[in-house]
């Protein structure tokens, strides 16, 4: 983390779990625990049928309510679809777009763009997920396939519009399998990251773009991996579905930076 030039930013992605029962429940237990004193943001990804109970409970308070997809039209015949305009009506300020299990399920590169346009347009903060597969990081070709990921991915996107998104670095082979990235492994990437940002747009926003990781972050390894130079926070899956897991890494967000 370097709090001096950017935003901290720790974000739950809860993927299919609960309801809006539970998601009530939580939120009003986790609001009941969290401390007050500011280290970073915090925002809640949830699945869509969850935003308003979310949004309700979160009323009031510095957390933010983000979605977990979006499509890039505006509207239209996209049975089960949800567009960036309906995200922003429900009081959402974030939306992960490019996640892998969404790749997984076919989403292309030219579709992630599509979607960071449209939620830039709508007013959101992307977060956008990048990350290689165990294949790709056994054959040494992590940074080239990032590089690519994010050369499609901000297609069009502007100086202006940079400011506004997050990137986060999520390597494949380390979500939901307790595989932990090192720090020195996270590090490296969040990095090389800066660097290709820096070159795409300047050194200015370079400097500025949260970065966070992904990959079972937990209540264990989050400190040592925020107090890396480059890594600006985390997109936690698993860990983020229990409060006192969650706030003991929103807890490792208070260190001091550099
Ligand atoms: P886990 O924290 O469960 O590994 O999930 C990470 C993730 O995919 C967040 O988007």
């Amino acid at each position: 983390m370097n709090r001096k030039y950017r935003k901290t930013v720790i974000a739950a992605n809860w993927k299919m779990n609960k309801t809006p029962s539970e998601t009530k429940a939580f939120l009003t237990e986790f609001k009941n625990k969290l401390p007050r004193s500011r280290w970073c943001d915090i925002v809640f990804c949830v699945p869509a049928i969850d935003i308003s109970a979310a949004v309700r409970a979160m009323r009031e308070t510095r957390v933010a309510i983000g979605a977990e997809n979006c499509n890039a039209a505006a509207s239209g015949a996209y049975t089960g679809e949800i567009s960036t305009g309906m995200i922003v009506d429900a009081g959402c300020k974030y939306v992960i777009i490019g996640h892998s299990e969404r790749r997984a399920m076919g989403e292309t590169d030219a579709e992630v763009n599509a979607k960071v346009l449209a939620a830039l347009g709508a007013g959101l903060h992307p977060i956008l997920c990048v990350g290689e597969s165990l294949e790709q990081r056994e054959m040494g070709v992590t940074e080239e396939w990032i590089a690519m990921q994010l050369k499609a991915a901000l297609q069009g996107v502007t100086e202006d519009q940079m400011k506004k998104i997050v990137i986060a670095y999520e390597p494949i082979w380390a979500i939901g399998t307790g595989k932990t990235a090192t720090p020195e492994q996270a590090e490296e990437v969040c990095c090389a990251i800066r660097t290709m940002i820096r070159k795409r747009y300047s050194a200015k926003i370079g400097r500025a773009v949260t970065i966070q990781y992904g990959g079972s972050m937990n209540e264990k390894n989050a400190f040592e991996l925020l107090a890396q130079p480059d890594i600006d926070g985390g997109l936690i899956g698993g860990a983020s579905l229990d409060t006192d897991k969650f706030l003991a890494i929103i807890n490792a967000a208070n260190q001091p930076t550099a």
